[in-house]
């Protein structure tokens, strides 16, 4: 038997009162793929990313992630552009909260195993205000990981940090990502971002956002240095083909509504 899709869209389009946002959206996300939405700012990203995660309805259409309807609060891991870390628990803490009601018996060593899979062995027992804001992001993610979801939703994680650090982090979530095989839908701005992170790349409309592109993104995932990676032929050319659909996108309105 084959397995369902991780996430399937079928017709879906939602409206903030008489304000279309989305849609309409067909979209099916197998097993495993690491899809990046980019689009600009107000196109409806993140409404895409709380119509899977189950937060939103659908004013149309039907949303499945694997064979259900999503249930809000399960079966998606999550991460912000903030980090959204509790200051009165320790970084470890914040990681066991995403181990929380799985009933995970080894809760210590599976956090020590999650904070050093995003690269922070040994801070388990400090408070988040003692570490950077990258570490905290770092944080997200292992705790977005701790329970065993089939789904990992990242809205913009990285916006607000410095250049350096958010090379850094992309470096590790495409090591982590190779590593899980998660099924990850990830919202950027950034073309860049797009091309490094993502086996697929779909580039949104301006509101409300349809799809404009859908492209796979037929790099190695693994066995290959950052460098290695950006410094390929097909890269570039990913890159560009990507930009120009996005600066096209901009403009091109979803509906005539
Ligand atoms: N809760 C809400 N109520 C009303 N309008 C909203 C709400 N959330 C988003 N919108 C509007 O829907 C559109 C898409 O928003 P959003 O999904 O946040 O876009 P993006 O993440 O791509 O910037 C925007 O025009 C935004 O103003
Ligand atoms: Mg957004």
């Amino acid at each position: 038997m084959s397995s369902p899709d991780a996430i399937t869209l079928t017709g879906v389009e939602h409206a903030y009162g008489d304000v279309t946002a989305v849609g309409p959206i067909d979209l099916t996300v197998p097993e495993g793929e690491f899809l990046v939405l980019v689009g600009a700012s107000g196109c409806g990203k993140s409404t895409l990313l709380r119509l899977i995660a189950g937060f939103e309805q659908p004013t149309t259409g039907t949303v499945r992630t694997g064979d259900t309807a999503p249930v809000p609060g399960r079966g998606a891991g999550m991460v912000f552009q903030q980090p959204r870390l509790l200051p009165w628990k320790t970084v470890g803490g914040n990681v066991e909260l995403g181990l929380g009601y799985a009933g995970v018996a080894d809760r210590r060593e599976r956090v020590e195993e999650l904070l050093a899979g995003v690269g922070l062995p040994g801070v388990s027992k400090r408070r988040t205000w003692q570490i950077s804001g990258g570490q905290q992001q770092r944080v997200a993610i292992a705790r977005a990981l701790a329970v065993d979801n089939p789904l990992l939703l990242l809205d913009e994680p990285f916006a607000a940090l410095d250049a350096l650090t958010r090379e850094r982090l992309q470096e590790d979530l495409r090591r982590v990502s190779a590593a899980t095989g998660r099924t990850s839908v990830f919202v950027t701005h950034s073309v860049d971002e797009a091309v490094f992170l993502g086996s697929r790349v779909v580039v949104l409309t301006a509101r409300p956002g349809r799809i404009a592109l859908d492209l796979r993104i037929d790099l190695p995932r693994s066995g290959i240095t950052p460098d290695e990676l950006r410094g390929r032929p097909e890269y570039a050319a990913l890159r560009s083909e990507i930009g120009h659909a996005v600066r096209a996108a901009a403009h091109l309105e979803g509906s005539p509504t």
